[in-house]
């Protein structure tokens, strides 16, 4: 998967979601409930083909014939393109920090 505008390339193995896909190669994308409701992961397919690992992710048809996607409950069919101005690369988690004796 690309991660456009910045053009982060993050591998995305089957059965792991975008979104999964995304935090496991630390990477940030907005998120919250990761259950395809909330809809704070919205955002373009670009490019590629997906399918919803549940029968009912919060999107209209009209939205997701503009190519919006949730990528916390998207599956890739393909090599995928999404567009998400906002993924950053995530601080270090916190417990993997080593710190200091001084
Ligand atoms: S995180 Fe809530 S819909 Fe994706």
């Amino acid at each position: 998967m690309v991660i456009a505008p910045a053009g982060h390339f993050v591998a995305v193995r089957e059965g792991v979601t975008l979104l999964e896909a995304a935090l496991q190669a630390g990477l940030s994308l907005p998120r919250s409930c990761r259950n395809g409701t909330c809809r704070a992961c919205m955002c373009r397919l670009v490019d590629g083909r997906i399918a919803y690992r549940v029968e009912w992710p919060g999107l209209t048809a009209e939205e997701k014939s503009e190519g919006w996607i949730l990528p916390c409950v998207a599956l890739a069919q393909s090599d995928v393109t999404i567009e998400q101005p906002d993924a950053r690369v995530a601080p270090p988690d916190s417990r993997s920090v080593r710190r200091r004796a001084f």
